[in-house]
């Protein structure tokens, strides 16, 4: 396992293997890894001769009030990780070696980034556009790739590499949960005992969405029962909706391909989670 930290010495590790006509595989992450990243990291490895996992704690994908400051950063652990898990190459620039140049071109997104964690987290999605495009440029990969669980964001890329002509095939795992449902996340290492039990009600309250719009299309009436259960149980509503899956629009009646998706807190965090259903 090589660490890298400089954008020269990603570039030229990418050229040693392209003269070699290996193809590479990118999985970007925040870093505290879980189970879920070496699951992509894995999945890279079946599809391409070299894994570049990048470990980068993106500022400006974070909102004034949220936890870029708290976000974890376990850093050894990590790359333990990636060398067990059989990584190429760990890329792990600073935010100067990114953003040293400053930054004066923006990203607005059309309406797929309007709902769900786009419209609690403004301009979320144009940082992740942002920083995902630069790796994107300096590890070069031939696929990378995303889970599930940031369904949204994974929509948001797909739409990005196609609108800015990036030759990458994009790939999406399935979420990975634990035995008890909840969905691994970085996130989760906030949680106290308490809240760790309470969490698994997330992927329980999605699944009987899913099961009432199978007799009931109505959302309000799918997901009003789930948001009293929550709050009930002590979580705080962010969203819980119902969104068509061609353009992440609110649907008020689900029919078709459809994806039901959530965000809550417990205390101080917040968690995501969403399934994908097929509706008649
Ligand atoms: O999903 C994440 O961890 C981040 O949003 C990503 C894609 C690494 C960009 O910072």
């Amino acid at each position: 396992l090589i660490v890298v930290r400089t954008i020269d010495d990603m570039r030229s590790w990418v050229r040693s293997i392209r003269a070699q006509e290996r193809t590479i595989g990118f999985v970007p992450t925040m870093g505290a890894l879980h189970d879920g990243h070496l699951q992509l990291a894995k999945r890279s490895k079946e599809l391409a001769d070299e894994t570049v996992v990048s470990i980068f704690v993106n500022p400006t994908q974070f909102g004034p009030n949220e936890d870029l400051s708290r976000y974890p950063r376990p850093f050894d652990e990590d790359i333990k990780k990636c060398r067990d898990a059989g990584v190429s190459v760990v890329f792990h620039p600073s935010a100067i070696e990114i953003y040293g140049a400053g930054s004066f071109i923006g990203f607005k997104l059309d309406k797929m980034g309007d709902h769900l964690c786009g419209a609690s987290r403004p301009g979320h999605f144009a940082g992740v556009i942002q920083i995902v495009n630069k790796l994107f440029n300096i590890v070069q990969p031939d696929t990378a790739i995303f889970g599930q669980k940031d369904y949204q964001q994974y929509r948001i890329m797909e739409q990005m590499v196609v609108e800015f002509n990036h030759p990458i095939k994009m790939v999406m795992n399935p979420t990975v949960r634990a035995t008890n449902g909840l969905a691994l996340s970085s996130r989760n290492r906030y949680l106290s005992e308490d809240e760790l039990v309470l969490a698994p009600q997330i992927f329980i309250e999605l699944q009987r969405i899913a099961t009432d719009l199978a007799t009931n299309p109505s959302v309000e009436t799918a997901t009003s029962a789930s948001q009293g259960r929550l709050m009930a149980a002590g979580f705080k509503i962010d969203y819980i909706s119902v969104v068509s899956n061609n353009d992440l629009q609110p649907l008020i009646e689900a029919h078709g391909t459809c994806i039901v998706a959530m965000a809550v807190y417990l205390g101080t965090t917040r968690l995501i989670d969403n399934l994908l259903v097929e509706l008649s």
